[in-house]
């Protein structure tokens, strides 16, 4: 975020003494990406952000993956299963890699404490309503947010209903794309969204009155666990959101996929107009309703295509997707399209868009440059008979 944003009170001076009505000085934490190299803030704690008084193993669910292998396409339909838990502990793998990993939660519970110092997490609400509180603030959030929290940003969820949560946890940062940017960091009028359409926190969340103290906190870090990924919980003294203000850069923001304005054209246009993020080794981009195609000729629908360098994971979350007419796919699914096999639209949906002027989709696609693994919730919730509905007919479908 090249955003400058100031939260709360701050020093006029920074790295100054900075005391409270009291006398007693605040202690300043500086939070940067890439050493001191990149987007940073700068947090003036009451409490001493270092003070932890235990250690402990969290054990993680399951982030065991199995490789897509024999080698197809997959529809997973994720709302046949439905995770419970809290929004954090209570994710269950989809898909992942060492780049991303996409899990997902069914849940009106607040909960633990929480930070992912593997990456920044960008969570897609398909449904529901509450807040989410964080060390910089608290962020409303709603159906179709991207809540986008950058690593190691301690906070928890507190569903005011209960929350469908589709969570994409990156092992990098999780930003608007390059092109978008002007060079300074400012997002160009050919952008599909604006500064405007970016929420952050507005005031601080002041939580450690009343002496709270030994508040425990899950960290999810890099480690020996499946995807080099393990957990642990640490033991604050004092409670850690007790910031009176921040300013800077860096800190958490939600964007609506209601604020993303499409970019259409006379013919097709291909997937990178409806990207919203970019982040190491894969791409977030949102299919919305829009107008489309104005060539007297025009096919709607995409071509077949071989991203042969990329892994491509759409979810199904709102309107009619003509592309799968045929296919079984229907909201709440996910498909997966993986490098080395070109896709498309079913037959039958190529003829039928032709002369349409709107579609209702509502779509979320992640796109990986390395290829996916299933996790437990693939495994479980697979329509093994999506991989040969374009040609009409299978092994166990003859
Ligand atoms: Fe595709």
């Amino acid at each position: 975020m090249a955003y400058y944003r100031r939260v709360g009170d701050v020093p006029r001076t920074r790295h100054t003494a900075f005391r409270d009505e009291a006398g007693a000085l605040h202690y300043e934490e500086l939070m940067g990406e890439e050493g001191f190299s990149s987007d940073s803030s700068l947090l003036y704690h009451r409490g001493v952000p270092s003070a932890i008084v235990d250690s402990q193993v969290w054990e993680l669910p399951d982030l065991a993956t199995q490789a897509n292998h024999p080698l197809r396409p997959r529809h997973l339909k994720l709302h046949d299963q439905a995770p419970a838990g809290d929004p954090v502990t209570g994710r269950r793998l989809v898909l992942g890699n060492a780049d991303v990993r996409i899990g997902y939660v069914v849940s009106g519970e607040t909960s633990a404490w929480y930070r992912d110092a593997v990456g920044d997490e960008c969570v897609y609400v398909e449904q529901g309503s509450g807040t989410v509180e964080t060390v910089f603030g608290a962020l409303s959030y709603r159906t179709g947010d991207f809540v986008v929290v950058p690593r190691a940003t301690t906070h928890r969820w507190v569903p005011a209903e209960q929350s469908r949560l589709y969570a994409i946890e990156s092992s990098s940062h999780v930003a608007p794309p390059r092109r978008y940017l002007s060079r300074y960091g400012q997002l160009l009028e050919h952008a599909p969204y604006c500064e405007r359409d970016l929420h952050g926190p507005t005031e601080p969340l002041l939580l450690d009155g009343d002496g709270a103290s030994d508040v425990e906190v899950l960290v999810k870090h890099r480690g020996h666990g499946p995807g080099g990924i393990v957990g642990t919980r640490l033991t604050y003294a004092t409670h850690p959101l007790d910031v009176v203000g921040w300013d800077g850069c860096l800190y958490p923001y939600t964007f609506n996929v209601e604020d993303f304005m499409p970019i259409t054209g006379k013919v097709h246009q291909p997937p990178p107009v409806h990207q919203v993020f970019e982040a190491g080794g894969f791409v977030v981009c949102a299919f919305c309703p829009r107008k489309v195609d104005y060539h007297p000729q025009s096919v709607p629908v995409p071509y077949y295509h071989s991203n042969v360098d990329s892994d491509e994971v759409m979810f199904y979350v709102g309107g009619d997707y003509e592309a799968r007419k045929g296919s079984g796919i229907g909201i709440g699914s996910v498909s997966l399209h993986p490098g080395g096999h070109a896709h498309g639209p079913q037959p039958s949906a190529i003829e039928a868009s032709i002369g349409a002027e709107h579609f209702d989709e509502l779509a979320v696609m992640v796109d990986t440059f390395r290829p996916l693994e299933l996790g437990e919730v693939a495994l479980a919730v697979e329509d093994p008979a999506y991989a040969w509905t374009w040609a009409g007919r299978g092994p166990d479908h003859p």
